[in-house]
């Protein structure tokens, strides 16, 4: 055989051979591929605690770590760095911490707070509250910063209160997410929720990439605005996904326990202007201690992360969906049995096989407590095939 024929014979094998497909959802067999402490509370940067991990991809493929780094104390309110990292090789190593906000003394500081990427202009938007509890200063406000180089530099802060108005918001914290499909492709969506008597999920829009934004749809608690019950209904921190078909589905921490122990979902069909009750359902499955969860729509399939227990924040589980949520794989991956609360999920889609392979969690873990540090994993989906 010529070397031209024997080509043509090499090729051809590998076109017919069946191989191991990898990227088919039933095969989904997630495998723990990684993992790196990315924050140590009190060991590093003269911070107390750190919290609140987010996590996303940017438009060039790189990912961007979040935290807030509270200076003082583990408490909520008090002042705070934002802190982040940043990763150019998919996760493999890290850039040493920068603090890319400081909000000096403040007694009620930064709370994070959504990150959004508009990846038809490139940039990379975290949407945060300060003085979100009023504690010692007022009003509560909504704050944006941008970065146009991939995470390298940020704008000053933007005070968004002055065009939404100073209603107390505290976005996601998670991810907000640009529409890819219809209705309303191209917007931004990000969703948090309200003060703690007038709490529920809310969501604000913008339509110009982030120069304007504006209220959209409202799932308001009951009794709105008054002191709240066991049991009463307290949709609070959330985490919006784009689903296939365009629509938002929205996971919520159930504050109060109303109805369950899980999750509340609720979907909206136009573009985050309504979240009607007619779509919103509790996820038994979803069992949970009223925490922080992390969700991301990949390639069809949804994926889900919390503390899966319901009194206590322990046993930080991955589960997934081939059903968009309807059902659930009755397998799980416990990714760590002790403390753990809030989580976050990205991925990175630049088209490659690579990318098909890996999702991306950050999630706070510790052997007593939970905000012992905060740690990134690269999951590869398929078992490490
Ligand atoms: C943001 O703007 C609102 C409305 O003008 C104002 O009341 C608030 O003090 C501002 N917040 C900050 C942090 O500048
Ligand atoms: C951990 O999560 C799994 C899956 O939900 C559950 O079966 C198990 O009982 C949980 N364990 C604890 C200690 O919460």
């Amino acid at each position: 055989m010529g070397s031209g024929r024997r080509m043509v014979f090499l090729s051809l094998l590998v076109l017919l051979s069946p191989g191991p497909s990898v990227s088919s959802p039933a095969q989904i067999d997630p495998l723990v591929y990684e993992e790196q402490l990315l924050w140590v509370s009190g060991a590093q940067g003269h911070v107390n605690t750190y919290r609140i991990p987010v996590i996303t991809f940017t438009p060039k493929g790189s990912l961007l770590a979040f935290a807030e780094g509270r200076k003082s104390t583990s408490g909520d309110a008090g002042a705070k760095f934002l802190a982040m990292r940043r990763s150019t090789d998919k996760g493999n190593t890290w850039s040493p911490t920068s603090f890319i906000v400081d909000d000096g003394m403040n007694p009620d500081g930064l709370n994070l707070g959504s990150v959004v990427v508009d990846e038809e202009v490139g940039s990379v938007i975290l949407i945060y509250a300060v003085c979100f509890h009023s504690f010692h200063c007022n009003p509560s406000s909504t704050m944006m910063v941008e970065s146009r180089d991939d995470g390298l530099s940020w704008s000053p802060p933007r005070n968004l209160s002055i065009e939404l108005g100073v209603q107390a918001f505290a976005p996601g914290p998670g991810f907000g997410i640009q529409k890819r499909y219809e209705p309303a492709k191209g917007r931004l969506v990000v969703c948090g929720h309200g003060t703690i008597e007038g709490d529920g999920v809310f969501c604000i829009l913008s339509d110009d990439h982030g120069r304007s934004w504006y209220y959209g749809a409202a799932l308001k608690s009951i009794p709105y605005n008054q002191k709240k019950s066991p049991n009463d209904f307290n949709p609070d921190e959330c985490q919006p996904v784009e689903m296939t078909d365009g629509s938002i589905v929205i996971n919520v921490r159930n504050q109060n326990n109303y109805h369950c122990r899980c999750r509340v979902v609720v979907r909206s069909r136009d573009g985050g202007l309504t979240l009607p009750i007619d779509d919103l359902y509790f996820d038994s499955t979803l069992v949970d201690p009223a925490v922080a969860a992390g969700a991301l729509q990949k390639d069809g399939v949804l994926y889900f992360t919390n503390p899966s227990n319901d009194r206590s924040r322990v046993n930080l589980t991955l589960r997934w969906s081939l059903t968009n949520g309807l059902t659930w794989e009755n397998k799980v991956v416990q990714i760590w049995a002790g403390p753990s609360g809030y989580s976050c999920i990205t991925s990175l889609d630049s088209g490659s096989v690579e990318d098909k392979k890996y999702i991306f969690v950050i999630y706070e873990k510790g052997h007593r407590d939970y905000d012992e540090s905060i740690s990134f994993l690269k999951i590869h989906l398929y078992g490490g095939r």
